[in-house]
């Protein structure tokens, strides 16, 4: 049995799911006979680590802090052992612009792009290229900032005159934006899941809005009861094993470790799949998508929660 910190809550946006989703981590681990500190993120994060004495921290944090790098690289500094990826992929999935640049380079699929940090807008004239990206990208564009996650900042655009509004609600989460072109079709999340033998991708998840609903509203639609989740995901074998496929390979690509989601749209039309993003640390709440796919493939949430434990250890003893 091991001494584990879990780290949670932190300054993000997305606290309260952290603190959900590290509250069934502790359950988890509790049950399994581990001797658990509890950790909220905050200023005094290296003192509280060094007197923990942990052998191994979990860490169950989402967004900013917990999913750039930042909490990793601490660990690292510290020498205590840790859950998920390191440093550096944590980067690479926490900018989006970052991964959709290693995505193209690698020829996986993503949705066609351009992105500009606000001093292109400020200093470059670059709202004068704007009608010019709408040509190429077509209505409705998908704009959203850099980083972030839960659909924070994320608009629609329907016509050019919808794009200054999108643009100054994503810069009001990040200094750097993407537009980018719309895929209509299928949700789909697809976690993956490290094992001794190599990484093994979990059943797709395909979340369906809710037909009320308005399409460009999607935002709506991730609140509670308004979505609903398919696992697996009705779309057939070909395309399931398709996006998997394509979801194994960004895992891959950004050099994940232990888990992560990547999240996709499948072009209802032409049956192919893009890759949107990767998330470092997905969401382990009870209606989180990675615990319902691990679910799915007979993997219950404590045999979860002590596989990404025992591998964060593997790589510590490696
Ligand atoms: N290019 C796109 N085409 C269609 N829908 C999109 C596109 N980009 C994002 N979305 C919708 O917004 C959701 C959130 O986008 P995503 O890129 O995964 O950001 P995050 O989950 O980090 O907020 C997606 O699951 C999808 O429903
Ligand atoms: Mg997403």
């Amino acid at each position: 049995m091991s001494r584990v910190a879990v780290l949670k809550g932190g300054r993000s946006l997305e606290r309260q799911v952290s603190l959900k989703s590290a509250a069934r981590v502790v359950g988890a681990l509790e049950r399994r006979g581990h001797d658990v500190v509890e950790i909220d993120v905050g200023s005094d994060l290296v003192e509280r680590l060094r007197e923990a004495e942990a052998d191994v921290a979990f860490i169950a944090m989402h967004g900013r802090d917990g999913e750039d790098g930042t909490v990793q690289e601490l660990l690292e500094l510290v020498g205590i052992p840790y859950t998920g990826s390191d440093p550096f992929a944590c980067i690479r999935c926490w900018d989006k612009v970052l991964t959709k640049h290693a995505l193209v380079e690698a020829g996986i699929p993503t949705p066609p792009f351009y992105a500009f940090n606000e001093t292109a807008f400020r200093g470059l004239g670059a709202a004068q290229a704007l009608p010019e990206i709408e040509e190429r990208l077509e209505f409705p564009i998908v704009v959203k900032p850099a980083s972030q996650g839960s659909a924070l900042g994320i608009k629609f655009a329907r016509t050019a005159a919808e794009v200054p509004k999108a643009l100054l609600t994503a810069f009001s989460y990040d200094s750097k934006i993407l537009l980018e072109r719309h895929v209509a079709g299928h949700d789909l999340s697809v976690s993956i899941l490290d094992s001794p033998d190599g990484p093994v991708v979990l059943p797709v998840v395909e979340a369906i809005a809710h037909p009320d609903d308005d399409f460009y509203d999607f935002v709506a639609r991730y609140e509670v009861g308004r979505t609903h989740f398919a696992c697996p995901a009705e779309i057939g074998f070909n395309s399931a094993s398709g996006a998997q496929a394509l979801a194994l390979r960004a895992y891959e690509l950004l050099g994940c470790q232990g888990f992560a989601r990547v999240d996709l749209m499948l072009d209802a039309t032409t049956g192919e799949s893009f890759v949107l993003e990767v998330n470092a640390i997905p969401g382990l709440t009870t209606t989180s998508l990675l615990p319902q796919a691990a679910e799915a493939a007979g993997i219950d949430f404590d045999s979860l929660i002590s596989r990404v434990l025992e591998l964060a250890l593997a790589r510590a003893a490696a």
